[in-house]
């Protein structure tokens, strides 16, 4: 196993039933870590479960965007030493289309649930001394790109969160850091087309496209970040934001 060993860790990690969430739990469960997965819908996040090396894993549906999900799962969960926050969605809007009803959808997913989460799990002890808290942003957050507004804005502000509670939870050794990647290779980006086939997103992100030297990222390659991040190789870190992709400003 080597480096970044994750036995006798156990861990939560949401939006595990697709992408970069399925990728870490996957990654996870190799170097041995024990886990809580989640995610909304239950063939997918069964696909990921059924995946993972042997462990006394759990695997909890809910739509976190229901507080009381939120709470449920919380009541639920036995002491964990790492928080992997993947849940998420895109919805470009463009600035003069902004409607409450977007702000909420993309505030919500994207920042009030991780804030939520993370503060139920403090508030009933179930994240032990010693931790690692993981949020995920984007590049985007520096370098924006047309109908991003809203859910740029959602990662600028867990960038901002992931900072004051690093800084928060600086006594107990718990750490907290952001993951910014460019574009990754998951359903997040894509959508399907007639013959079954996905293709990416939206012409202003094959634009953004011709800014990555390095090319799109594999969900594997942030996984990696991720259990980095998990382990205490990266015990002296705390309160960055890991941008990855090789992105041209
Ligand atoms: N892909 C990229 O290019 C990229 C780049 C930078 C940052 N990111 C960030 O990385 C994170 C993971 O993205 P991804 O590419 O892996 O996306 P993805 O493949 O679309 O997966 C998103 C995950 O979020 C879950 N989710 C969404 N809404 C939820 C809700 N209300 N309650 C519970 N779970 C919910 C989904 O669950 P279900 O599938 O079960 O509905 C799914 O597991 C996101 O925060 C995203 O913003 C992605």
């Amino acid at each position: 196993m080597g480096m970044c060993e994750l036995t006798k860790k156990t861990i939560l990690v949401t939006g595990a039933s697709s992408g970069i969430g399925r990728h870490a739990a996957l990654k996870i469960s190799q170097q041995g870590g024990t886990l809580i997965i989640t995610g909304r819908d239950e063939p997918r996040l069964s696909k990921t479960f059924k995946n993972l090396k042997e462990g006394n894993h759990k695997m909890f549906v809910a739509n976190l965007n229901n507080e009381e999900e939120i709470n449920t799962l919380v009541a639920d969960l036995p002491s964990i030493n790492g928080l992997v926050h993947c849940a998420g969605i895109v919805g470009p809007t463009p600035v003069k289309f902004i409607r409450k009803e977007n702000i909420e959808k993309l505030m919500g997913i994207n920042f009030e649930v991780p804030v939520l989460l993370t503060a139920r799990i403090l508030l009933l002890k179930k994240l032990m001394n010693n931790s690692s808290i993981v949020f995920m942003s984007t590049v985007a957050t520096q370098m924006p790109y047309f109908g991003g507004a809203l859910y740029n804005s959602a990662k600028s502000a867990i960038e901002s969160y992931s900072k004051t509670l690093a800084l928060e939870l600086v006594k107990k050794g718990i750490r907290s850091n952001c993951i910014s990647p460019g574009l990754v290779n998951t359903p997040l980006i894509k959508k399907p087309v007639s013959d079954g086939q996905m293709e990416i997103i939206d012409e202003s992100l094959g634009r953004y496209l011709k800014k990555y030297p390095m090319g799109i990222g594999e969900p594997e390659e942030v996984a990696n970040a991720i259990v980095f991040f998990l382990s205490d190789e990266s015990k002296w870190i705390s309160g960055t934001n890991l941008v990855m992709g090789g992105v041209l400003q």
